[in-house]
């Protein structure tokens, strides 16, 4: 008997608990009523007399023995699963400092030329990305079947005869048509969004894109008028010394258009190998607005005229931070992202 109570002692000497679980079954065997030491306890009065002390003396050390365990091993547990597991912690260290996001490039420029714009008095307005035919080509008198359509490599979403396809806009142009619409002029709004074409992705090219369009219309509006706005813009996107040209071109909702180039930022007209050593970088496309188009929109064109530009934001935002790659802006690469972050 008493080398069976020499044998738990030295177990209880040896136990270690690594869960409060273990250290449960521990106190179950040992200190609680239907315990061990219950057990040995009331076995005290079936010991002979001069045994008697010796025994009460043992079951007494393992009881203080099992019970100082249980303090200890209790406290222990405890201070670990308080602080997470590690007691170490040291809390006067400084925090972690948290990472935060920029704006993206595309926003910066974006929100660059509407507030240039928004100085003298354009206002942002915006439309379905979903298109249909009307607002995407027929009001901006492309003429059915006629190849301009194909200017634009259109994603057709469902495609059906004559002029009731839908597809996704090829640019925002369809904005311009639901605002003439719906506002009697004077109009003078911009109108910026995500664009989709159909092109092989490269690295001046890709199937999305970004662009910001305008639209001045009113009583008297005239070539003049255009020009000096875009020389206004130019020179504050890119600098007071800008200077611009217009080179005649065609768009089916513009007569005349014209493609608007401005002097190279980068060389400042010199000639570099991003102007290709032209001295001149082309930005936008413009024009006056065809009265046939005003007609389309429900506008009175013996009454009303009006000019329209629309420029992609990612060849704006290209020059500006001399990026070679478009593919850059829609890849979403932090190390890329990041650079802007001053912005
Ligand atoms: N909508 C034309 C394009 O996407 C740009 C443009 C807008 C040209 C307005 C002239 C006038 O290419």
């Amino acid at each position: 008997m008493q080398d069976k109570i020499k044998q738990l002692i030295s177990e209880v000497d040896n136990y270690v608990a690594s869960t409060k679980d273990q250290l449960e079954a521990f106190r179950l065997k040992y200190l609680s009523k239907k315990g061990v030491l219950t057990d040995l306890f009331s076995e005290m009065k079936n010991i002979p007399v001069e045994h008697r002390k010796d025994f009460g003396l043992l079951v007494n050390e393992l009881k203080t023995k099992a019970e100082e365990k249980f303090q200890l091993a209790m406290t222990g547990l405890e201070s670990v699963s308080d602080s997470g597991g590690h007691s170490d912690l040291d809390l006067s260290l400084p925090a972690e400092p948290y990472v935060l996001g920029s704006r993206h490039p595309i926003s910066i420029t974006r929100n660059r030329i509407l507030s240039i714009f928004g100085r003298i008095g354009f206002t942002v307005a915006q439309g379905p990305e979903i298109e249909d035919d009307w607002h995407n080509f027929t009001a901006l008198n492309f003429p059915e079947n006629h190849p301009a359509r194909d200017m634009q490599d259109t994603f057709f979403i469902e495609q059906r005869e004559g002029t009731d396809s839908i597809a996704l806009r090829t640019h925002t142009s369809s904005i311009q048509v639901r605002v003439m619409e719906t506002t009697k002029p004077p109009i003078r709004i911009l109108a910026p969004g995500r664009v989709y074409r159909n092109e092989a992705i490269s690295a001046r090219a890709h199937c999305f894109f970004h662009q910001v369009e305008g639209l001045y219309i009113d009583e008297g509006v005239s070539f003049a008028d255009m020009k000096q706005t875009l020389l206004y813009f130019s020179r504050e996107m890119f600098g007071a010394e800008t200077k611009i040209r217009l080179r005649p071109s065609y768009f089916p909702f513009t007569e005349p258009s014209a493609e608007m180039d401005v002097t190279c930022s980068i060389c400042k007209g010199k000639g570099c190998n991003v102007c290709k050593y032209t001295g001149w970088l082309e930005i936008l496309g413009c024009g006056m607005v065809d009265p046939n188009v005003l007609t389309n929109c429900g506008i009175d064109a013996e009454k009303y005229t009006g000019f329209a530009f629309g420029m992609g934001i990612e060849r704006i935002a290209m020059l500006r931070h001399d990026v070679k790659d478009l593919r850059l802006f829609s890849e979403n690469d932090v190390r890329f992202l990041k650079q802007f972050s001053g912005e």
